[in-house]
């Protein structure tokens, strides 16, 4: 079983006399809100590779929930996690309440103009703020050498990269590319949500991928030829409900015009009353 942890004091002490004997273990670091899935697992898989201690937390932020979106019922079920966490030989997990990641509300608001106010951050104000103090809060409570994230949550990825470098934090964010499940749907915890009728339709997000990425291979590079084409194909599946947007930007997420390799499409949007995200790297391959 992994080392479960919910005080900060705890894990702080055990985390520092590991790397404090004298046999300097490199620490990887897989940050989650648990009901772990197959894309988590690629992550822990990967921090298990290149580190000698891998520490995994399952914490659902409050403060990266807007009113109105789905924070009490977001999937919770941690003895799940932990098995799934042992049978992945995950060394330590930590799973703090509420009252001990904030006994009070943090004062401290971190914004990144042109990046935590766009895209999600438009249509989820005061998501990324949540998303940055919580990432910053736990990157100092584990201290790790490295931290794992999804390329699922593409803009987040962006913006812990950008924390990291403005900050100057000692630790190296190692992305890992989006995992799927059997017909091209993100793996993702939100997915529960979803009526088998729904889940059905929610594969037409990877498929409209795959059908921009052939019109960019076969000649077309206008970015809203390929959106417009993109959001055609998704309307005319049943349950897909309202897109927020669909954009195509270079790899730091600035808007483009005409599309190069290299280039992201992001989508996101409602099938049923469940908001899903995805987002596709434009190739030749
Ligand atoms: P959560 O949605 O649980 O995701 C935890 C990590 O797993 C993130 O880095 C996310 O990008 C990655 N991930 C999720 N689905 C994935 C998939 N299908 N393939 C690859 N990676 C995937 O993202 C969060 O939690 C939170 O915002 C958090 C960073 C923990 C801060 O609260």
């Amino acid at each position: 079983m992994p080392k479960l942890f919910k005080k900060i004091k705890e894990i702080r002490s055990f985390l520092k006399e590991l790397k404090c004997n004298g046999s300097n273990l490199s620490v990887g670091f897989v940050p989650t809100m648990g009901y772990l899935h197959k894309g988590h697992m690629e992550l822990i898989k990967l921090s298990k590779l290149q580190n000698e201690i891998t520490v995994v937390s399952i914490y659902v932020n409050p403060l990266q929930f807007g009113a109105g979106e789905d924070y009490e019922r977001y999937p919770r079920d941690l003895e799940r996690d932990l098995a799934m966490c042992e049978e992945a030989g995950v060394d330590v997990v930590f799973a703090p309440e509420d009252q001990e990641m904030y006994p009070e509300l943090p004062k401290v608001k971190i914004d990144i103009p042109g990046l935590t106010d766009r895209l999600e951050g438009a249509y989820r104000p005061g998501h990324f703020n949540g998303v940055a103090i919580v990432v910053l809060k736990l990157l100092h409570i584990v201290q790790p050498d490295r931290a794992y994230f999804g390329e699922k949550d593409y803009q987040q990825l962006k913006v812990v990269e950008r924390l990291v470098k403005d900050l100057s934090l000692p630790v190296e964010i190692v992305p890992v590319p989006t995992v799927r499940e059997e017909d091209g749907l993100a793996c993702s915890s939100r997915n529960v949500y979803l009526s088998p009728e729904e889940r059905q339709s929610a594969s037409a997000i990877y498929k409209s991928f795959l059908l921009a990425q052939k019109l960019f291979q076969s000649g077309n590079t206008d970015a809203n030829l390929l959106k417009e084409a993109i959001k055609d194909f998704l309307l005319k599946h049943p349950h897909v409900r309202k897109i927020d947007y669909v954009e195509i930007t270079d790899e730091e997420l600035n808007p483009v015009e005409e599309v190069k390799e290299g280039d992201r499409i992001l989508v996101a949007l409602y099938v049923g009353n469940t908001r899903l995200i995805d987002n596709w790297r434009l190739s030749h391959e």
